[in-house]
């Protein structure tokens, strides 16, 4: 009897954890982040960056192994540059990252490797209760940089002359 009983207690207690864990994997994850157009040509932020609307970006995972994908979505960034994608199932043991596709500014459509992709972490069970994993911000780089580009970088502390990509 009281062997039953313990019994009972034990595939209840297994019972509970399986639920819970079934409850977390079922937890959607969302990929946040947003694109700029970097306006100065560094190839950093500076407050003269503009969140770009009407990007593509694509987020795609493969396999550590064999680099076979196995997940992947577009997005479309809004009016402040963000976007959000749902993520599908849990990506453990997977290279995922989301990088810049389509740039609607023909003034800056320029890929540079700095702002290409970011990678972000798509499983549930690294302990992190938090849904939304935010990627860094990703951008292209504009043809012409903007006439107040000098003084801005002055007033961040670069001398005159030392950024290599400002004309
Ligand atoms: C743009 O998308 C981001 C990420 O989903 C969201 O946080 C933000 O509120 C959205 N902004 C607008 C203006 O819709």
């Amino acid at each position: 009897m009281a062997k039953a009983s313990l019994m009972a207690l034990l595939l209840k207690a297994i019972c509970i954890s399986c639920l819970i864990s079934f409850a977390l994997a079922a937890e959607k994850l969302n990929v946040v982040g947003k694109v700029y157009c970097d306006t100065c040509r560094v190839e950093f932020e500076t407050k003269l960056s503009e969140p770009i609307s009407g990007a593509t970006v694509k987020l795609e995972c493969k396999k550590e192994e064999d680099h076979v994908v196995t997940f992947s979505r577009e997005a479309v960034t809004n009016a402040t540059g963000g976007y959000s994608i749902p993520v599908e199932g849990d990506h453990d043991e997977e290279i995922c990252s989301v990088r810049v596709d389509k740039s609607p500014r023909a003034d800056c459509n320029e890929r540079m490797e700095a702002w290409e992709k970011s990678q972000v972490e798509l499983t549930g069970q690294d302990g992190l209760a938090e849904p939304t994993r935010t990627a860094n911000n990703l951008g292209f780089k504009k043809k012409e940089a903007l006439p107040g580009c000098a003084q801005v970088l002055k007033d961040m502390g670069f001398p005159k002359g030392k950024v290599e990509a400002v004309p």
